[in-house]
C-alpha cells in the first residue's frame, strides 16, 4: 500500500506539491471513483489509477542516469558532502542507489536504479562491463604508453587490468574504455605510465551513453531502450 500522492510523484507525474494540486483539482481517479484526498492509501501494483484519463502503470523498478558534478560523493548518505541520491531531490524513491562509484572529483554518468538484481550484474567483475572514460591528461602519451594501457597495466594489484582501448581525442585528451572498476582505476593507470589526470569524466556506461542535454547535477529517467541495453549486458568468457 502507498499513499496516492506519493504514487504520482514515483511515476513522475509531478513534485509533491504539484501532484497534491492535480488531485484536489479531480484529475486523479482510483478505480473509476474520483478522488480528492492525497492521503488516501492505495495498492499500487492493483489499484488502477488514471491520471487525466491515462491509466498509471506502476513499476517496481526505476533506472535514471545522472551527470554527476565534481564535489558529489556516489553513495545514499553522507554527513558531509551531498550525494548523487540527494540530488535526485522531489522524487520518493527511498530504495535507490548508485550503480558503482566515480570518485568526488570525477564528473559524468552515473546510473541509478532499485533494482539490486541488474545493478549487481553490471557490476560484477565477471561480465566486464564497458566504461568510457573521457580523460584529460597532464602530459602527452606516448605509443609505448597507450600500447601498455591497451595490452594492461600494473596499477600494484595481484593482476595487470585488462585489455583496454585508447582513442586519442587531442595531445593530452583521450577516450579510455574499459572493463572494470577497481578502485581509483583510471587514475592508477595513468599513473602506471607516468602521467597524471587533470580531470575524468565517465561519459558511457554498459553501452548507455551520458545525455548531452543533462547540465550537471542534472538527471532523467532512462528510456527504455537503454534499460534493454543494459539488461543485454551478458556475461563472456574470461580474458
Ligand atoms: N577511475 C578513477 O580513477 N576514478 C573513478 O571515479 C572512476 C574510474
Amino acid at each position: 500500500m502507498m499513499r496516492l500522492d506519493r504514487f504520482l510523484c514515483e511515476m513522475q507525474i509531478g513534485t509533491r506539491s504539484q501532484v497534491k494540486v492535480y488531485i484536489r483539482q479531480g484529475l486523479v481517479f482510483v478505480n473509476d471513483v474520483l478522488v480528492k484526498d492525497p492521503d488516501t492509501k492505495i495498492h499500487e501494483f492493483s489499484d488502477k489509477v488514471t491520471f487525466r484519463r491515462q491509466v498509471l502503470q506502476y513499476s517496481r523498478f526505476v533506472y535514471y542516469m545522472l551527470n554527476k558534478p565534481v564535489g558529489v560523493v556516489s553513495a545514499t548518505a553522507d554527513n558531509k558532502a551531498p550525494t548523487v541520491v540527494s540530488l535526485l531531490g522531489g522524487d520518493w524513491r527511498d530504495d535507490v542507489f548508485p550503480v558503482g562509484r566515480l570518485d568526488k572529483d570525477v564528473t559524468g554518468l552515473v546510473l541509478l536504479t532499485n533494482d539490486g538484481e541488474l545493478a549487481h550484474r553490471l557490476l560484477s567483475p565477471k561480465n566486464h562491463v564497458d566504461k568510457v572514460y573521457q580523460v584529460e591528461m597532464a602530459s602527452c602519451l606516448s605509443a609505448e604508453d597507450i600500447r601498455i594501457l591497451e595490452q594492461g597495466v600494473d596499477i600494484g594489484d595481484e593482476r595487470l587490468t585488462l585489455p583496454a582501448r585508447v582513442e586519442l581525442l587531442g595531445e593530452r585528451s583521450m577516450l579510455l574504455t574499459i572493463h572494470e572498476g577497481r578502485f581509483h582505476q583510471v587514475k592508477r593507470m595513468l599513473h602506471a605510465v607516468g602521467n597524471e589526470v587533470v580531470s575524468l569524466r565517465r561519459v558511457c556506461f554498459g553501452g548507455v551513453s551520458l545525455d548531452g542535454e543533462l547540465g550537471p547535477g542534472e538527471y532523467r529517467r532512462l528510456r527504455p531502450e537503454e534499460v534493454e541495453r543494459l539488461r543485454g549486458q551478458k556475461e563472456e568468457a574470461p580474458m
